[in-house]
């Protein structure tokens, strides 16, 4: 890998301050000062350093967990399991969850230890569509698809359009483009019903695999990459 893709990858700045930092002789390959970014380096093998300080190598990993519920989608907590513990053989890498279900959401959570991920997914400026089966307590009201459609508000404003499907009378589909706290449930509140049960089941167009029992994970496939609208990082593990 070149070198200032590695470096700055592993967060010591933007290419650009890295190129500032190799030209600078801040940058030491295996103890030897280093000035060109083109330079190909093993990440495995060689030793960098930035101002005589080691830069630790930590590869990028992405996951798919089918999360289950009474797991909360934190990487740390006193009380309740959380979903690194679901992940113990990868715990070791900083991974955090991309965005939050809460702790009686089942279904599709990606967790990973890349920051840009995260933030491409997860930032409201991106609008990634995330859709939620539902089941509901009271029938869902025909209405309801243009309460949602036009934007339900709650009382921080509101919300952007989100569109429900309903597949029966206590069930639906419903997909969001932002990821405001109990967003669902509060949605559904709105239009006097109650969530009983939910799962997301896809994010952009990449859709929770079936094969993957609740508390089961895998590692995110190349071409999952661009379901999510997004390019392969080639240096994942
Ligand atoms: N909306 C909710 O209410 N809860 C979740 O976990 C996700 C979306």
């Amino acid at each position: 890998m070149r070198i200032d893709k590695f470096l700055s990858q592993m967060g010591v700045g933007s290419r650009s301050e890295v190129k500032l930092l190799l030209k600078k002789g801040k940058i030491k390959l295996n103890d030897t000062i280093v000035k060109s970014p083109k330079l190909q380096i093993n990440p495995n093998s060689d030793r960098l350093s930035v101002d005589d300080q080691l830069i630790a190598y930590e590869p990028y990993v992405y996951l798919m967990l089918h999360k289950p519920k009474g797991v909360i989608s934190a990487t740390e907590d006193d009380a309740h399991r959380t979903i690194i513990d679901l992940i113990k053989e990868y715990a070791h890498l900083n991974l955090f969850p991309v965005g939050r279900l809460d702790k009686d959401t089942e279904g599709l959570l990606l967790i990973t230890n890349d920051g840009q991920f995260n933030h491409q997914l997860m930032s409201p400026n991106h609008h990634v569509p995330k859709t939620y089966y539902v089941e509901t307590l009271n029938p869902i009201e025909d209405s309801a698809i243009a309460c949602f459609k036009d934007g339900v508000i709650l009382k921080e404003g509101k919300l952007k359009p989100a569109e429900l499907q309903i597949l029966n009378t206590k069930a639906a589909y419903v997909t969001i483009t932002e990821g405001k706290f109990h967003q669902i449930k509060r949605m559904f509140h709105a239009v006097n019903n109650e969530v009983t049960y939910l799962k997301r089941i896809k994010i952009a167009d990449l859709t929770l695999d079936n094969n993957l029992k609740l508390g089961e994970y895998r590692k995110l496939k190349p071409e999952e990459f661009s379901l999510l609208g997004l390019a392969f990082n080639e240096d994942e593990i």
